[in-house]
């Protein structure tokens, strides 16, 4: 793999061994050394991000590797300095992998003369590929594949890159994927009753509204939102006892999922975040694997 801009561009065969591959591999483990090589991988993130930043941070150093954490604020894209010139800059300077997360859709396009290695960090409302497979990772460690579960994703579907990746390639892998939400913030998606549909799926995954997109979209009160659509403790109960809670995270507490929910049995958002590092390592292990 030379880099990893959307999951579009791998095969199914490709991302279950992906999932196989980091499904075996232990938090802490270093699957390889390549100190020797002093291998340098720059995060630039042009958005906000706690888990993606710092879960290829931390998997970058488990593999042996070096990082620069760039932020735009002290950097020269204040003086107007593109994109392109930043990434470049970085490359001459002799950075060899990238983790790019910008707020423009497909913003990788403008950045086809760089020739070491990029994997996105999620490019605005359209691909988060990384995260989709720590999902998929998470969700194979509980049912070991994928076809024929039925999962409901619950919430900001219209600007969420995390739901648009994940639809595609879930249904992809034989999943039946059904959405729910105010109607102001889903795309064309047919949307099911959430109350109805929670009993029949095996997964839920809530998503966080994403307000710093849009200011007045949400149509009801943030009060009468986590009654309608909130996961609550009235909720989980409508759920089978097998059935598992996921959210990319960061979270609205009390507004998408409450305390009690995100800290129950069912809850696999801990195991998510331990899954980010695990799949990153090996991301970041092929593309350098591959590209030296
Ligand atoms: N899930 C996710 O992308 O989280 P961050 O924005 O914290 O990276």
């Amino acid at each position: 793999m030379k880099n990893l801009f959307t999951l579009d561009d791998l095969s199914n065969e490709q991302i279950l061994d992906l999932i196989k591959r980091a499904s075996v591999l232990k938090l802490k483990e270093k699957i390889n050394n390549y100190s020797s090589q002093k291998v340098v991988v720059a995060n630039l993130f042009f958005e906000p991000s706690t888990r993606t930043h710092y879960s290829f941070d931390i998997a970058a150093k488990r593999l042996g590797f070096e990082t620069i954490n760039f932020t735009k604020e002290s950097s020269s894209l204040k003086k107007g300095e593109s994109l392109l010139d930043t990434v470049k800059t970085f490359e001459m300077i002799g950075v060899d992998a990238f983790v790019i997360r910008h707020p423009q859709k497909k913003y990788y396009q403008q950045l086809q003369s760089v020739k070491v290695p990029i994997l996105s960090g999620g490019d605005g409302s359209g691909d988060h590929p990384t995260q989709s497979l720590l999902d998929l990772l998470t969700i194979y460690e509980e049912f070991k594949s994928f076809q024929g579960l039925k999962i409901l994703i619950v919430g900001d579907i219209k600007h969420s890159r995390v739901a648009a990746t994940n639809i595609k390639i879930m249904k992809r892998l034989g999943m039946k994927v059904l959405v729910s939400g105010p109607l102001e913030l889903m795309k064309k998606e047919q949307h099911s009753d959430l109350d109805a549909t929670l009993p029949q799926v095996d997964i839920v995954m809530m998503l966080r509204i994403q307000f710093e997109r849009h200011q007045d979209l949400l149509q009801v009160s943030k009060a009468e939102y986590n009654s309608r659509y909130g996961l609550n403790l009235k909720r989980l109960k409508l759920l089978k006892k097998e059935a598992i809670i996921m959210h990319p995270q960061p979270v609205n507490r009390g507004l998408e999922i409450s305390d009690e929910v995100m800290s129950s049995s069912q809850s696999r958002l801990d195991a998510q975040v331990s899954n980010g590092v695990k799949m990153r390592m090996l991301l970041l292990k092929e593309v350098i694997d591959a590209a030296y």
